[in-house]
C-alpha cells in the first residue's frame, strides 16, 4: 500500500472552469444558517440552562453565520462516563474496520468541499485559497492515519521465542482521549487529532476552540455518518475553563492533544501533574517564533515572494508563520524595496472574493494586540511599509499587513499571530550571533533558509533548534506525510503530525507471551 497514498488534489483556482464552478457551488451557502450544540452518545443536547452564542462573521459583524449551544460542565462528564464505557469495544474493533471509518469521512469531506469552504470563510475568515488547503489538509490526514494503521498496526509482529513460546508485539488504544483544538486550522487540525486517536483505538471528547465550532460541529456529524459511533466520539463546544476543569482531573481521561499556546499547554500540564492517578498521555504543539535567514547569495526575487507567502498568508495566523526575517546587509536595501512594493499590490479585504490575498484575524482580542503592537513600533519610527486600505475593512476584524524594523528576534516579547513582519539586518560576520538569539527564544517550530551557498545552509539548519526547516522556498503549508509537522523547546511535545511517528503516541504497545 506504501507509495500508493496520494494526496487529495485540491482545485486549481487560477484556472477559470475549475474555479468558476466552485464559487458557485460555494455561492450557495452564503445564507445558510448554520447551528450546532453538543453531541453526546450520538445524540444533540439543547437545553434551557446551556449558554447560546450567535456567530457573526470576522469579516463582517453584521453578517450572522450561525449558533452554537455550548456544553456544561455536566455535559463533559456525562460524555467522558459514555466514552469510559465504549472504549472495549472500539479498542476490540479491527483496525481495518476503524481505519475505514476514516478514508469514509475523506470522502464525505471531499463531497462536501463547497458547504465546508463556506463554512471556513465565513466563520473563521479564510480565504477561498485557504479554504480549499484546508479541506485538503482534513482529506489527506484522515488517509494518511489510516494507511499508518493498516501497516503498522493491523496485525501483531512476531518476535523469536527460543524455548517455544510465541511471543507476539502489537499496539492497542489506551482509553479516552480528550483533543482540544485550535481556531487556526479548525477543520484540519481538530480532524487530525481526532482521526489519529479514533483509529488507534480510543474514544475522544473533541473540544473545538469557541471562535471556530460551527465548523468542528458539521465535521462530526460527518464523522458518525462515515460509521464513527456515537458513544465513541462526542462533541462538546463552549469555554475552555469549562470543560477544562470538569475533565482534566479525571482519572479515566488517558491522554490530552492540544494545539493552541504555550501558556495553555503549560497549565494543562500543571492541571495533568496534579491529579490522582496514572500520568496522563500529553501531546501538544504550540506556538513558534519563526525566523528566516537570507545571505547575500540569495536571489531577492524568489526571498521575497516566499517571504510575503510566509508571513502574510492566512493573514499570519499560522504557527509555522514567519515573524522575523534576517536579511544579510549587502541585499536588505532591495530585498525591503520588493516587500514594500509587493505590500502594496497585496489585497486586503472579503475572503470570498478570488482576487483577495488577505482576509481577517479572528477575532477583535486579536485585532486589538495586533494593531497596539504595530502601534508601538511606529511610535519610535520603525514600520516600515503596510498593505493598502482597498476595502471597507471597518466592518471586519482587519490588521493590514506590516513590516517593521528590529534589530534582533530578542525584542520581541511574544508572538504576534498575525500579519506582521519584522525584519533585521545582519553583517556575515553576525550570523553565529543570529542563530543563537533564535534559539535563544526557546521556540523551535520553522526556520526558513535562503542561500545559495550549500555550506551555509547546512551549517545553519545544524545549529538552528527546529522541528521544520525550508531552505529556498517558503516555510508554511507543510504537507502530511510529506513534510511531518511539529516542533521543538516551547514550540511542542511533538511526535509530529502527519508523520510516521504521530500514531504510536496514541497507543499503548503490548506483548503477548504464550508458552506452547
Ligand atoms: N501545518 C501548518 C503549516 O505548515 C501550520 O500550522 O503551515
Amino acid at each position: 500500500e506504501n507509495g500508493q497514498r496520494r494526496n487529495s488534489q485540491g482545485y486549481n483556482l487560477a484556472v477559470e472552469f475549475e474555479r468558476e464552478p466552485l464559487l458557485a457551488d460555494v455561492q450557495q451557502f452564503s445564507k445558510t444558517h448554520w447551528s450546532f450544540e453538543p453531541i453526546i452518545n450520538g445524540k444533540k443536547v439543547k437545553e434551557a440552562t446551556q449558554e447560546t452564542h450567535i456567530i457573526h462573521s470576522p469579516y463582517d459583524h453584521e453578517q450572522v453565520v450561525g449558533e452554537l449551544h455550548w456544553a456544561t460542565a455536566e455535559h463533559a462528564k456525562q460524555a467522558l462516563e459514555c466514552a469510559d464505557q465504549a472504549w472495549f469495544e472500539w479498542n476490540q474493533t479491527p483496525v481495518i474496520e476503524r481505519a475505514a471509518c476514516l478514508d469514509r469521512t475523506a470522502d464525505l469531506l471531499e463531497q462536501h468541499t463547497a458547504e465546508l469552504i463556506a463554512l471556513c470563510t465565513r466563520e473563521a475568515g479564510k480565504t477561498l485559497q485557504d479554504g480549499i488547503d484546508e479541506i485538503r489538509e482534513a482529506v489527506d490526514f484522515c488517509r494518511y492515519y489510516a494507511q499508518q494503521a493498516r501497516q503498522e498496526m493491523a496485525s501483531p509482529t512476531l518476535l523469536p521465542g527460543p524455548t517455544g513460546e510465541s511471543n507476539e508485539h502489537y499496539y492497542a488504544g489506551r482509553g479516552t482521549f480528550l483533543c482540544i483544538s485550535p481556531w487556526n486550522f479548525p477543520l484540519a487540525i481538530f480532524l487530525g487529532q481526532i482521526s489519529a486517536a479514533l483509529v488507534t483505538g480510543n474514544c475522544v471528547l473533541a473540544k473545538p476552540a469557541e471562535q471556530t465550532s460551527l465548523i468542528a460541529g458539521r465535521t462530526i456529524e460527518l464523522m458518525h455518518e462515515a460509521g464513527i459511533p456515537g458513544n465513541v466520539l462526542h462533541f462538546l463546544p463552549g469555554a475552555g475553563a469549562t470543560i477544562g476543569d470538569a475533565l482534566l482531573s479525571d482519572e479515566r481521561l488517558v491522554g490530552i492533544v492540544f494545539t493552541g499556546s504555550t501558556a495553555t499547554a503549560k497549565h494543562i500540564n500543571m492541571t495533568l501533574a496534579q491529579r490522582d492517578g496514572a500520568i496522563p498521555t500529553f501531546i501538544a504543539e504550540t506556538g513558534g517564533q519563526n525566523a528566516m535567514i537570507v545571505d547575500s547569495t540569495s536571489l531577492p526575487e524568489q526571498v521575497v515572494a516566499d517571504v510575503m507567502d510566509s508571513a502574510f498568508s492566512s493573514a499570519g495566523q499560522r504557527c509555522s508563520a514567519l515573524r522575523v526575517l534576517y536579511v544579510q546587509d549587502d541585499i536588505a536595501d532591495r530585498v525591503i524595496e520588493l516587500i514594500t512594493g509587493a505590500l502594496q499590490r497585496f489585497v486586503v479585504g472579503n475572503p470570498e472574493l478570488y482576487a483577495t490575498d488577505c482576509g481577517p484575524v479572528i477575532d477583535s482580542r486579536a485585532q486589538l494586540g495586533l494593531l497596539t503592537h504595530c502601534e508601538h513600533w511606529q511610535a519610535q519610527g520603525k514600520l516600515l511599509a503596510q498593505a493598502l486600505n482597498h476595502d471597507d475593512l471597518a466592518k471586519g476584524f482587519y490588521v493590514l499587513p506590516t513590516m517593521i524594523a528590529i534589530d534582533s528576534i530578542s525584542e520581541l516579547k511574544k508572538e504576534e499571530f498575525g500579519p506582521i513582519l519584522h525584519i533585521c539586518r545582519f553583517e556575515a560576520d553576525e550570523l553565529d550571533q543570529v542563530i543563537n538569539d533564535i534559539n535563544q527564544t526557546g521556540y523551535g517550530l520553522t526556520l526558513g533558509i535562503h542561500s545559495r551557498n550549500e555550506v551555509t545552509a547546512a551549517y545553519i539548519e545544524s545549529r538552528v533548534r527546529v522541528g521544520n526547516c525550508y531552505v529556498n522556498r517558503n516555510q508554511v503549508g507543510a504537507v502530511v506525510g510529506v513534510q511531518p509537522f511539529g516542533g521543538q523547546g516551547l514550540s511542542g511535545t511533538g511526535p509530529k503530525a502527519g508523520g510516521p511517528n504521530y500514531l504510536k503516541r496514541f497507543a499503548t504497545e503490548r506483548v503477548r507471551t504464550i508458552n506452547t
